[in-house]
């Protein structure tokens, strides 16, 4: 764990005492009690069949399951022979239980445009677009990409997919042609959905113009379907390009939602991981609807009034679990807000709150330390007090950031949760229940329902209280990730390989007496920027693809803001100069712009061992301007560091 994040961090948390119980008036409203939690928690344990079989029948199955557990390490099989629709769990379900005419999505658009769909509208939608996804070919298994902006069409379109069980695969806007070619390809998609353009600080950012570059290498690729979302002043090329508004709007809208497998694939995501290429994250229908309704309803102690805001992308696991499936899936009213969250100004967020009354919010810890950056008078300008509960997600949350969320969003009167989970685990797998557990802030808490985390040595040793070790769960849970897509040998090394029977997060943490485990951060080369995960191999294969790059290393540096930054140490070719911009702009062309270095040191060298591997623990403390701490007797060159140490970053 020689990660600097952590290290700091730690730093923090061990002066960190403050335990904050949730008010009295929210405890004795509360969902679910401290009681409850703990008599349902030894359930979930004892008799996990009993416990998630009882959840899962809270919902509709058109086939009821044989068996609601089959695991054969590293496969897992939940409800298995049962056969449902999540979709259909999301809303015809809820339409029918007289929820019809309630709001289901409250999007506002980052120019201020606001569209509202009720249950009924929504499912009618829905229906529509699975139609004629069905007209342009698309059949059950079949993969669809969406590329598309933070609006209602994008949830449609995920929730059309479901219906008809079209496995889809969201690559967030941001992300460049190549990052989008990549995971066309490896899901080998017939039909990509995008718009001509989004909405992002003023501007627009042409999706469709990167959907046409990306289809020229992109075979598998029948159809693209446009949706207009600016000014609809996209080329579209005959025979292959189709306008949403003219394939959905004249679409029928009675559709029957198929009944799929519990085990039917619904959505691959693809996400960074410590080698090689992003990885295809592959999750299937019923356990992880299972998990995400649980954990929705519970953790965000939701109630019929709510109006409940996600600001994640649907790019994002986040936006898959927590602001598409989990909310529908409990009948909530969802905002979804398209924009900036500095756009006009930093009160965005603050007026999006007051404007629809918000209750819930949950957004990521970098965003709050951004806030909090621009001080206290701008949220308070702004009528805050229909939030009733904040919760916190995406990378660990300082005290700092913390106890400043709690006081001045949520006036010391909401409970702050933080949650750990990952795109791997689909759902929240750590946190506080609010009404339920004190908060320790920093601390992402007691483990949800069915999880049985364990803080390990890469031995396999568990280890007490405040040691600090890896994160490890102990058994599988329903919306446990079943595989990466095409790359079974990849799953199984990567998750149950590291330490032999148990599930390997990736992150450093520590349990202290109480249960609360508190995550620092990756320990593999993961960075965590602003919350999004990038893989520094990936920016590392970016950077060499250059023609000025002979080598590259990349590495995290610790950021106020977004948590890491990115660190790049290059080497010229022989005969290049670097350009700092001309590699900025390179790499958000091969991946996207959040992956771009905020340094680069140009190098004539490497910090490499005899055996030709470079020592990022150096290159670490240089990025952070720390004294060379270490042995650095096996390096090959130890000249090479002083001369590093020495070089100015651009
Ligand atoms: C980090 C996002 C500390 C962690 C849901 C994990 C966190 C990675 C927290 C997953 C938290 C997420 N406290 N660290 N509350 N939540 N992380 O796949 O390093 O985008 O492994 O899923 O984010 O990121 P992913």
């Amino acid at each position: 764990m020689s990660n600097p994040t952590a290290t700091d961090h730690i730093d923090a948390m061990l002066h960190e005492n403050r335990v904050i119980p949730p008010s009295e008036e929210f405890a004795a409203r509360a969902r679910i009690s401290r009681e409850q939690y703990d008599a349902m928690y030894r359930r979930s344990l004892d008799d996990p069949e009993g416990f998630w079989g009882d959840v899962a029948g809270e919902l509709v199955w058109m086939k009821p399951w044989d068996r609601v557990l089959d695991w054969q390490e590293p496969h897992v099989q939940w409800f298995v022979g049962g056969q449902t629709n999540i979709a259909y769990n999301a809303l015809d379900r809820n339409v029918g239980r007289g929820l019809g005419n309630k709001t289901a999505i409250i999007w506002e658009g980052e120019d201020g445009t606001v569209r509202t769909y009720t249950y009924a509208e929504l499912l009618r939608e829905v229906k529509k677009a699975a139609n004629a996804l069905t007209s342009l070919g698309v059949v059950t298994g079949d993969r669809v990409t969406l590329y598309l902006p933070l609006i209602p069409e994008a949830a449609i379109a995920m929730l059309a997919c479901a219906r008809i069980g079209a496995i889809h695969s969201v690559v967030f806007g941001g992300f460049s042609v190549s990052a989008l070619a990549d995971r066309i390809n490896d899901a080998q998609s017939k039909v990509l959905i995008t718009a001509d353009a989004g909405q992002r600080r003023g501007g627009l950012v042409r999706l469709k113009e990167n959907a046409d570059q990306a289809a020229q290498n992109t075979p598998s690729l029948e159809k693209i379907v446009v949706v207009c979302r600016a000014d609809c002043d996209a080329p579209m090329q005959e025979g292959r390009d189709v306008y949403w508004h003219d394939v959905v709007g004249s679409a029928q809208g009675e559709h029957e939602a198929a009944a799929l497998d519990a085990e039917h694939p619904l959505f691959i995501l693809y996400t960074s991981g410590s080698t090689g290429k992003p990885k295809g994250v592959l999750h299937t229908t019923g356990g992880y609807m299972v998990g995400t309704y649980l954990t929705t309803g519970t953790v965000f102690d939701l109630r019929d009034d709510d109006i409940y805001w996600c600001t994640a992308d649907v790019g994002w696991v986040t936006g898959h679990s927590y602001s598409v499936y989990g909310p529908l899936l409990n009948g909530a009213t969802v905002l979804m807000y398209e924009g900036a969250p500095n756009h006009p100004d930093w009160g965005r967020f603050w007026e999006i709150v007051q404007k629809h009354r918000v209750t819930i919010l949950y957004t990521a810890p970098t965003a709050i330390r951004s806030f909090m950056r621009q001080g206290d008078e701008i949220p308070a300008r702004y009528d805050l007090s229909s939030l009733r509960l904040l919760g916190s997600v995406g990378e660990p949350i300082n005290p700092e950031a913390w106890m400043w969320y709690y006081r001045v969003i949520g006036g010391e009167r909401c409970p702050v949760v933080d949650t750990w989970w990952q795109t791997e685990t689909g759902a929240i797998m750590l946190t506080t229940l609010p009404g339920a557990h004190p908060s320790k802030p920093g601390s992402a808490g007691l483990p949800m329902f069915g999880v049985e985390p364990a803080i390990m040595t890469h031995a396999g040793e568990e280890l007490g209280p405040d040691d600090g070790g890896l994160l490890v769960i102990k058994r599988p849970w329903p919306s446990m990730l079943r595989t990466v897509y095409g790359d079974e040998e990849r799953y199984r090394k990567s998750y149950w390989g590291e330490i032999p029977h148990v599930y390997f997060a990736g992150d450093g943490a520590r349990r202290d007496a109480d249960g609360y485990v508190t995550v620092v951060g990756r320990v593999d080369d993961v960075l965590n920027v602003s919350g999004h995960r990038l893989g520094t191999m990936e920016i590392e294969s970016a950077l060499v693809a250059h023609p000025s790059i002979a080598e590259a290393a990349v590495v995290g540096c610790p950021d106020d803001v977004k948590g890491e930054c990115v660190v790049a140490f290059v080497l010229p070719q022989a005969g290049h100069t670097v350009d700092p911009n001309v590699v900025r702009t390179h790499v958000a062309k091969e991946i996207g712009a959040l992956a771009r270095p905020d340094a680069i040191y140009i190098a004539d060298a490497l910090p490499k061992t005899r055996s030709g591997k470079i020592m990022r623990r150096f290159l670490r403390q240089i990025a952070a301007g720390k004294e060379i701490q270490g042995d650095t007797s096996t390096l090959e060159d130890p000249g090479v560091l002083d001369r590093l140490a020495a070089t100015q970053a651009v």
